[in-house]
Parts: C-alpha cells; sequence; structure tokens
C-alpha cells in the first residue's frame, strides 16, 4: 500500500505494485486478495491455512455482510469506500443488486471503472462516485449501505453515518463491517498502528453504536463480533502463509533489497516484512483483547 494521507497526496497515489498487476491502487494486496481489499474474516481453518484461498475467503466475507444486509436482487446499494469495486462487483453479479460504489481516491475509482468495463456483472449494475464520504453522498435513496474495512481512514465517523443515514429509504439497510480498538487500547497502541497503517481513526467498540444513535439510527439490530477469527486461524496461520505461499511471487516480481539494489520502486522481500510486521501487531492487539473485528446491522427507521 502506499504511503499519503487525507489532505496530501491523494489516497493510493503512485502505487506502482498495484499499477504492474494491472491493478492500480491496490498494491501488495493485490497478490493476497485480488480487487477485495479486506481480509478474509472467516472462521474457517482451511482458508486461512492456504493462501490460494484467500481470496475466496474475502469473497465468503462480503457475503455474509450482504446476508446481514438481507441485499435481495433488484435493490440499490451504496458501498462506501468501496476501493477497487470488488465487493461492488461481487455483489452485483452473486445478489444482483445495483451498487454505488464510492471512494474518495480517484485512483481507485480509475481502476474500478477499467475492471467494470473488463467484468460486468452478469447481473445487476456497479457505478463508482468519487467524494468524501464525510461531505456527501449520493443522494439515493438506497435500500442498503454498507462500509467495509475503510473507517480507521475517516476522521469524522458521526459525519459519516449522518450522510449514510440521509442517503437510505425508510427501512433501508446500513451494515458497517470494520476492525475495532476496545476500551483496553492505549495512546501506545493507536501510535504504534498509525506508523503502520497511516491512519489513526479506528472506530471503537465502546462508541460506535452511540455515533450511529446519533445519526438518527435506533440501536444496533444484530452485532457480530469476529475477533475470534483473528485470534484463532488468522494468528495460527497468517505469516507462515505470507512467506510461504506470497512471498516467493512477491519477491520474484520485485527482487532485491534497498541497500544491494538502490533506486528500484519497490522491494519485494521488504514488502513482505513490513506487511507481516503490521499484520503482526495487530494479530497482538487482537490477544490482548485491545482490538477485535465487528459487523454491525442498523435500520432506518420506516417512518
Ligand atoms: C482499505 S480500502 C477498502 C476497500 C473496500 N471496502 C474493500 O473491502 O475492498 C478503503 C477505501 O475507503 C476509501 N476511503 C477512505 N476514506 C474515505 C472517505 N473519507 N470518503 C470516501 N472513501 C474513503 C479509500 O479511498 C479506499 O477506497
Amino acid at each position: 500500500m502506499t504511503r499519503g494521507g487525507q489532505g496530501t497526496v491523494p489516497h493510493y497515489a503512485g502505487d506502482v505494485v498495484g499499477a504492474q498487476l494491472g491493478l492500480p491502487g491496490g498494491g501488495l494486496h493485490i497478490y493476497l486478495t485480488g480487487d477485495l481489499l479486506h481480509p478474509p474474516m472467516v472462521s474457517d481453518p482451511g482458508i486461512w491455512s492456504d493462501g490460494r484461498q484467500w481470496r475466496r475467503g474475502a469473497a465468503l466475507h462480503t457475503l455474509q455482510i450482504a446476508e446481514l444486509a438481507e441485499l435481495a436482487a433488484g435493490e440499490w446499494v451504496m458501498d462506501i469506500g468501496g476501493g477497487l469495486g470488488g465487493p461492488a462487483r461481487l455483489l452485483a453479479g452473486r445478489r444482483g443488486v445495483h451498487v454505488t460504489s464510492v471512494t474518495n481516491s480517484p485512483v481507485h475509482a480509475e481502476t474500478c471503472r477499467r475492471l467494470n468495463r473488463a467484468h460486468r456483472p452478469s447481473r445487476g449494475s456497479v457505478a463508482v462516485r468519487v467524494g468524501d464520504c464525510q461531505r456527501s453522498l449520493p443522494a439515493g435513496p438506497f435500500d442498503a449501505a454498507l462500509s467495509i474495512n475503510m473507517l480507521y481512514q475517516v476522521k469524522d465517523h458521526r459525519a459519516l453515518y449522518e450522510r449514510v443515514f440521509r442517503s437510505l429509504a425508510p427501512g433501508g439497510r446500513f451494515v458497517v463491517d470494520d476492525w475495532m480498538l476496545t476500551s483496553l487500547a492505549t495512546d501506545a497502541d493507536i501510535a504504534a498502528l498509525t506508523r503502520h497503517f497511516q491512519f489513526p481513526y479506528f472506530a471503537r467498540t465502546t462508541t460506535v453504536e452511540d455515533d450511529l444513535m446519533s445519526a438518527g439510527f435506533p440501536p444496533a439490530e444484530a452485532s457480530l463480533d469476529l475477533g475470534h477469527v483473528a485470534r484463532g486461524p488468522m494468528a495460527d496461520h497468517f505469516e507462515r502463509q505470507m512467506w510461504d505461499h506470497f512471498a516467493p511471487r512477491v519477491i520474484s516480481d520485485w527482487p532485491g533489497d534497498p541497500v544491494g539494489a538502490p533506486g528500484r520502486p519497490a522491494y519485494g522481500r521488504l514488502m513482505i516484512e513490513e506487511f507481516v510486521t503490521a499484520v503482526n501487531l495487530t494479530i497482538d492487539l487482537y490477544l490482548r483483547r485491545c482490538m477485535t473485528y465487528r459487523r454491525l446491522l442498523v435500520r432506518k427507521p420506516s417512518s
């Protein structure tokens, strides 16, 4: 993943790794989960212990979100922080929904548009919009909205939730699916996470429901905790799969190191090392119960 934050370098710009793989903005994640830029947070050791299955796991993760959001064919859905549009295309094809994928990254939007043309879903449709979800969202009205693995990049969660509330039809569902800090996380934990993941705005289990209610939503109808996936199969298999399954191809595509071969745009071993260190930090936080992974469903009142 490239460096650069909100208000500095545009989100995900300058990604040579994704660009070489034909998916600018996807970075190292393309090797792991393709156009789905979230982890396979599914409780399946068979998937976690076999890197070839991680993309399928990330797809299952997306489909489980769709199930909770009760997506039905023909419905209009907004995916906030939609990345390369992988979740949107999957949901259009599998659930027959019409998805508007919103991102603040022009690079993600451009790659998404290109992928939409090349892989037009057999049912449903996918559109992409560029914008900051804190400031504006497409008017809709949408039957459902999703946000997956993106809150840590968004400073004002309440502003996002208020925009979602306005864009939903009466009775519309909203599923928030993200890694979240618990009350045990310290300022030092957040500083360490920010060094690796660039953004400090992690959702918190202690405030996420209040934030949603402040936007007008009633209390959550469902709140699933998937932290056991991180503490179980992810902790057991993540690092080994990174080195045994993914590293050989990544290192072969991006050989050398900054000392022996200076000036190259990327170094495979270094990328893997940095990513393993970053994700191991999260695994440590999951194990210490400072972090968890939550999926919440809220529903806009019908009247
Ligand atoms: C880690 S990616 C996740 C992508 C996607 N949800 C997935 O699972 O494949 C985070 C996405 O959120 C977008 N994003 C971050 N902050 C945003 C904001 N303020 N408004 C809209 N999109 C935002 C990023 O540009 C990126 O597309």
